[in-house]
């Protein structure tokens, strides 16, 4: 929304906060430190409502998910998530479990297509687990995981069988599914290299080969973009052995799962991947860093916070239209990185070298916004 003040306009954006359970708090208000800077640079407004969903609104509210936190999602310009779940919760059954509210917000609000993108920064080539050489080629992958459909949403449950009680998730999809997030990829690939990789198992299952059908049917509307198709196994082997080559990856919900967190593993630090899940032009989209609730260091205050930083950068892009604002934080980070600053989880072996200062979250988000402001 644009307000005029003062003779400027003054953009006021309503942004949906959800710290959620263990570290999520600190990364979250980490990253709000971060955008405060933002606004304040560039003359917006961010209103935050703080809402609640996870283990902490199911103790605060007996439920994962409240009516509540769904609406005030529904009406605000961007949602922006920390993490959900811990140990606290697990002997819940599973309907009643923290990541629920994962799953119902995704539903609820109809974000079909989460985007994860997968980049091996330069400062931080030493974490790449891969042999030198391949990190040397750089890694740059965009997930484009379907995120509403498939085995996490089908029909599932249990029933008697010959070797007694049986248990069934089924993977379905349809064709305005898929036509949807094959859209998602070409248009993202249209603005990086041109190049998607549809992952399926079209070789065996039939969900996939109807996959593999609209999928090449949509990619007539983007002929300048490069189309290959794999199979989930060999494109989990091809992920090691030449990440370089991929581009935009696009694939199911349960193949995305997977091999998003193996992409993650590649780059060095699950601690640095920021997400972006959205859904029909005009709703609001649901930023979030790919890690979990980490629950054996919250409170520590050691936690990453830069794949939340890098998530709000997302949504600056994505939801709120604010291009530059976000290239802004994304040259900060590799700004502090370059500098030598690291959280514990990006140190690799390189204890020893002077070079490199091991700083808390808050710290980390502190040098951001001072990068970002222009302080040394
Ligand atoms: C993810 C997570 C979730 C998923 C869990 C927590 C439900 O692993 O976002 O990748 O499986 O989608
Ligand atoms: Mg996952």
């Amino acid at each position: 929304m644009k307000t005029f003040k003062e003779g400027n306009y003054m953009s006021k954006f309503r942004i949906a906060v959800i710290p959620g359970d263990g570290i999520g708090p600190e990364v979250s208000n980490a990253s709000r430190e971060v955008l405060d800077a933002v606004a304040v640079k560039y003359g917006h407004s961010f209103i935050y409502e703080e809402l609640l969903a996870g283990g902490i609104a199911i103790d605060v509210t007996g439920t994962p998910l409240p009516k509540s936190t769904v609406a005030a999602c529904r009406s605000s310009d961007a949602v922006l998530l920390g993490a959900v779940g811990g140990p606290k919760w697990d002997t819940l059954p599973g309907d009643q479990r923290p990541e629920r509210a994962l799953l119902g917000l995704r539903s609820e609000l109809g974000l079909f297509a989460n985007i994860r993108p997968a980049v091996l920064h330069p400062a931080l080539a030493s974490a790449c687990p891969l042999h030198p050489d391949t990190a040397a080629k750089g890694i740059d992958i965009c997930f484009v995981r379907e995120l509403t459909g498939g085995m996490y949403f089908g029909e599932r449950g249990r029933r008697q069988s010959a070797g007694g009680e049986e248990a069934y998730d089924t993977e379905a999809y349809n064709v305005e599914e898929v036509k949807r997030i094959a859209h998602t990829a070409f248009k993202i690939a249209m603005g990086r290299k041109k190049h998607v990789t549809s992952v399926d198992k079209a070789n065996v299952l039939e969900s996939s080969r109807l996959w593999r059908e609209v999928v090449l049917d949509v990619a007539k509307e983007y002929p300048e973009v490069e189309l290959d198709h794999m199979y989930v196994d060999n494109a989990s082997m091809q992920l090691i052995k030449r990440p370089g080559d991929f581009d935009v990856v696009v694939t199911s919900n349960m193949f995305g799962d997977i091999l998003s967190d193996e992409a993650a593993m590649i780059t060095g630090s699950i601690g640095m991947l920021p997400s972006a899940s959205l859904g029909a032009e005009g709703t609001p989209g649901m930023y979030e860093p790919i890690h979990g609730s980490a629950p054996d260091i919250a409170g520590k205050h050691i936690a990453n916070p830069l794949a939340t930083i890098l998530s709000c950068a997302m949504m600056l892009r994505m939801s709120l239209g604010l291009e530059r604002e976000a290239e802004d934080i994304e040259t900060a980070v590799a700004d502090v990185l370059s500098q030598g600053y690291r959280t514990a989880d990006i140190v690799y072996g390189e204890r020893s070298d002077d070079n490199v200062m091991v700083i808390g979250t808050f710290e980390m988000s502190g040098k951001v916004k001072k990068s970002l402001i222009g302080i040394k």
